[in-house]
């Protein structure tokens, strides 16, 4: 895929309608997603698993990589001593990628935004890492991260900084008077794909669940 594909992919994913357009998108990318995100410069999964690995013990189980996407941050997590890591994505091309990397213990296809098909209180952590940005999902998808993640356990977010300041910030404000959580880590404003122009801001942050 040339420069100007991969733009209009990422516009195209940008500006989708809904979920099943942001699947749709994300299904034709993802046999050269890897190759893609690499040559931008992708950063999202490092700064992510670094802020986890601040607040997570080595080998916590069982982890949700929320957004998995093609498993880029599973393949670290396993490096790393995580090995027990189950993967969500509304993408099934996607999913087909991250299972032949073969790090992941169970691979479902749901969207963040619906009730997720897990128990409650069952991870004790979660990582989600490019997912709450422009046209894929916004502060609708936190609520029920917080009923699946299990009390004293962590969620690590990627967050569109456009999002940011129009209601996700409010929204953690408020679960933070209600005592829901703790906003643990804030990485302030940084540029996801250095490599790719006109990238707006996002930042990553971990909240600690009550
Ligand atoms: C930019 S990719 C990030 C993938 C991976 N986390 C990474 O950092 O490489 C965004 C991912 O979010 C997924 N996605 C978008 N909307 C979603 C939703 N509502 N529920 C679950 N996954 C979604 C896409 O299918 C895609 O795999």
């Amino acid at each position: 895929m040339n420069a100007e594909d991969k733009t209009s992919r990422l516009g195209a994913v940008y500006q989708a309608a809904s979920p099943q357009d942001v699947a749709r998108v994300y299904d034709a990318w993802a046999e050269k997603y890897d190759e893609d995100m690499s040559l931008a410069g992708y950063r999202h999964p490092a700064i992510s698993l670094a802020i986890l690995a601040r607040h997570v013990p080595k080998g916590a189980a069982p982890l949700l990589d929320a957004g998995a996407g093609t498993g880029l941050i599973g393949e670290w997590l396993a490096i790393t001593g995580f090995r027990h890591v189950e993967a969500l994505d509304i993408s099934s091309g996607m999913l087909a990628v991250a299972g032949r990397k073969g790090v992941y213990t169970a691979l479902r296809q749901a969207a963040l935004g619906t009730r997720l098909p897990f128990a409650d209180n069952c991870f004790a952590a979660i990582i989600s890492a490019g997912v709450f940005t422009s046209g894929h999902v916004g502060v609708e998808g936190l609520d029920d991260l917080f009923r699946i993640c299990a009390p004293g356990g962590v969620i690590v977010l990627t967050v569109k900084d456009v999002l940011w300041q129009s209601g996700f910030s409010a929204r953690i404000a408020e679960l933070e008077a209600a005592g829901v959580c703790a906003l643990i880590d804030d990485t302030g404003p940084y540029v996801s794909m250095p490599g790719e122009e006109g990238t707006t801001p996002s930042r990553c942050i971990a909240l600690k669940v009550h």
